[in-house]
C-alpha cells in the first residue's frame, strides 16, 4: 500500500479563510499583510534552517504576523494573538476530508509532514475533524529544521519504513515539491488554481488542481534494487 505525505498549510489547512477575522480592523490591507506575512514566515523559517538557529514555527509564525503588520505602520499585539489563535485552528479545505476518507478506505497510509509545531498540527487537525484521517502527523520540530531541509524529509520514510521512491508527497508549494522530489518522493503539486510551476524547476509526478485527483494517481511501482 502507498503511503501519502501531505504538507499542512495551504494544502489541507486553508490559510485565506481563517484570517478574515482580521478584515474588520484591516481593511484593505488584509491581502498585502497576509502576502508579507506568508513570505515572511517562510523567509524566517529558512534562515533558522539554514543558518542552524531552529526557532519553533509558531515563534516565527508570530515575529512574521508583528512584522508585516508593522510594515503597514499597524501595532495591535492583541490582533497578532487572534491572527495566532486564527493559525493554530485552521478549517480544512473542502476537498480535504474526502480525498482522505478514500485513501484511508482503499488502505493508504496517510501522514500530515509539516514545519508546523505538533501543538499547532494537532489543534488543526481536530478542529477540521481530521484526526482520524492520520496514522501520524510528523512535525519538522523533532528534527530541529525545516523544509526543505533533506532531514525533514526524511520524517517520512522513518515513521514508515519505506523507500522514498515508494511514498507520495502532496504539497501546494513549489518548492516543498521540489524538495521532496530532490529527497527521493513521487510527488504532487496541488496548484490550487493560482500559479504556473517553475520553468526551470523539474516538474512533479502529478499537477492536481484538487486534492481528489490524486485519488486517480496509479501506486508508485516498487523500487528496484
Ligand atoms: C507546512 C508549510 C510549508 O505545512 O506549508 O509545512
Amino acid at each position: 500500500m502507498p503511503s501519502y505525505l501531505f504538507d499542512a498549510y495551504g494544502t489541507l489547512l486553508d490559510l485565506s479563510a481563517a484570517f478574515r477575522i482580521a478584515e474588520p480592523r484591516l481593511g484593505a490591507r488584509l491581502a498585502p499583510v497576509l502576502e508579507r506575512w506568508r513570505a515572511t514566515q517562510l523567509d524566517y523559517a529558512w534562515l533558522a534552517g539554514l543558518s542552524d538557529r531552529y526557532r519553533p514555527f509558531d515563534a516565527i509564525t508570530r515575529d512574521a504576523f508583528r512584522d508585516s503588520l508593522a510594515a503597514e505602520d499597524i501595532v495591535d499585539e492583541g490582533l497578532v494573538d487572534d491572527l495566532c489563535n486564527a493559525f493554530a485552528t485552521l478549517p480544512a479545505y473542502p476537498d480535504a476530508a474526502a480525498t482522505l476518507q478514500a485513501l484511508k478506505s482503499r488502505g493508504d497510509m496517510c501522514a500530515i509532514l509539516s514545519n508546523g509545531t505538533p501543538q499547532w498540527l494537532q489543534a488543526s487537525v481536530d478542529h477540521a475533524g481530521l484526526a482520524a484521517s492520520f496514522d501520524a502527523i510528523l512535525s519538522t520540530h523533532a528534527v530541529r529544521t525545516y523544509k526543505p531541509a533533506p532531514a525533514a524529509y526524511a520524517l517520512g520514510t522513518a515513521r514508515f519504513e519505506q523507500p522514498a521512491a515508494a511514498m507520495i508527497f502532496v504539497s501546494s508549494n513549489w518548492w516543498d515539491v521540489a524538495g521532496a522530489r530532490d529527497f527521493g518522493y513521487q510527488t504532487v503539486w496541488i496548484s490550487r488554481g493560482n500559479t504556473v510551476w517553475p520553468a526551470s524547476v523539474e516538474q512533479p509526478r502529478m499537477i492536481a488542481a484538487s486534492l481528489t485527483d490524486i485519488l486517480n494517481l496509479a501506486a508508485p511501482s516498487p523500487p528496484r534494487g
